[in-house]
């Protein structure tokens, strides 16, 4: 091999590494001071970089062994009490490893009574995904994350209920909700993984009883009640016990139809209403409120950083009335 085919050789590999290797977008120092709509833009330019080309979007499962952390505690818990926007360094998404995301805006109604990013609204991406991909349940997950200002983004992590949506395959058939309910019959033992996150919870989380989810199946809303996108403060914090992001109909597809689900997502252009945001105050209402909207400011884009990188934190605080 000549100098030269050695210097190509080298160079191609190069350029393979950075193009399509690095996922890892390591962001930049500053980050945590940036404005919410700074913060946008550093991570949409890292799902830019290298989205999946769509005739070879990745179908392969985790592996046994990073599966298996989704029986160990201590894994667990780090859904709770990493805060960032990127993973761990070394950490795996087990569950809903595909997905697209998008930037989105959250509209919230100026007559809100709730406080905090259920007030300001604001600035964002959002993550569609299946918890996994199967042919007999098609296991629909939302996560959004709400940019703040020189802060932590907060996060909301939604789902209808575990077990998905059995063979329908529209992503748009189901409300999303952040409290859900267990699956199978009621009163049923927890599966080991149930356990395992029951424990992740009432154990290994530092505080005490209002520093720690009620369940395993109600991800709670405290935290984002607290600060608004502006980074500020709540004095006084009017959190909702429950919200659902209710699909816009105009999505609806086939709910028979076998191609992979991000396929569809793709085809959703920008400025796209894509859920109406109602919120319950308490256990006992009835009826949500219609409280605002969420609008997709980007296209909806299939990339490695997107499924391997970008982190949503689990809230941990516990409703208060
Ligand atoms: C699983 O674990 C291996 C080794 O720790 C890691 O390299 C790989 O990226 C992990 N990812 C998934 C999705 O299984
Ligand atoms: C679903 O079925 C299709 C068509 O039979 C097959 O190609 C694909 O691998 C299946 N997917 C999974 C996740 O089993
Ligand atoms: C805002 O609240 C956070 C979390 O409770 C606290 O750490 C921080 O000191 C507060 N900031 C101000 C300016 O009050």
């Amino acid at each position: 091999m000549t100098v030269w085919n050695a210097l190509i050789c080298v160079t191609f590999v190069m350029t393979f590494v950075v193009a399509v290797g690095r996922v890892n977008g390591a962001l930049p120092a500053n980050y945590m001071r940036m404005s919410a709509n700074q913060k946008q833009d550093v991570l949409w330019k890292q799902v830019l970089r290298n989205p999946y080309p769509m005739n070879r979007l990745p179908t392969v499962g985790p592996t046994a062994a990073n599966f298996s952390k989704l029986f160990v505690p201590a894994f667990l818990k780090t859904s709770f009490t990493w805060t960032g926007d990127e993973m761990p360094p070394g950490r795996a998404r087990i569950l809903h490893n595909y997905g697209v995301v998008c930037k989105v805006d959250l509209d919230v109604f100026s007559d809100s009574p709730f406080s905090g990013v259920f007030s300001t609204g604001g600035v964002g991406v959002l993550r569609l995904s299946l918890a996994q991909l199967s042919n007999d349940s098609f296991p629909v997950g939302v996560a959004l994350k709400i940019l703040v200002d020189g802060r932590n983004s907060q996060n909301f992590v939604l789902v209808n209920t575990v077990e998905g949506q059995g063979t329908n395959r529209n992503f748009f058939a189901k409300t999303m909700r952040n409290i859900f309910p267990p699956a199978g019959p009621y009163g049923r033992e927890l599966n080991p993984a149930e356990k395992a996150f029951q424990q992740a919870i009432f154990e290994n989380l530092p505080g005490g009883p209002l520093d720690h989810p009620a369940d395993f199946n109600n991800v709670p809303l405290y935290e984002q009640a607290a600060v608004g996108s502006d980074g500020r403060n709540v004095s006084t914090v009017v959190a909702p016990y429950e919200i659902s992001l209710r699909p816009n109909p105009a999505l609806a597809y086939d709910e028979n139809d076998p191609a992979d689900f991000r396929r569809h997502l793709v085809a959703i252009p920008a400025g796209t209403l894509l859920y109406t945001v109602a919120v319950k105050r308490t256990l006992d209402e009835d009826d949500g409120t219609v409280i605002g909207q969420l609008t997709s400011r980007s296209a909806m884009v299939a990339s490695p950083y997107g499924d391997e990188v970008l982190f949503f934190n689990h809230a941990k605080k516990a409703w208060q009335a």
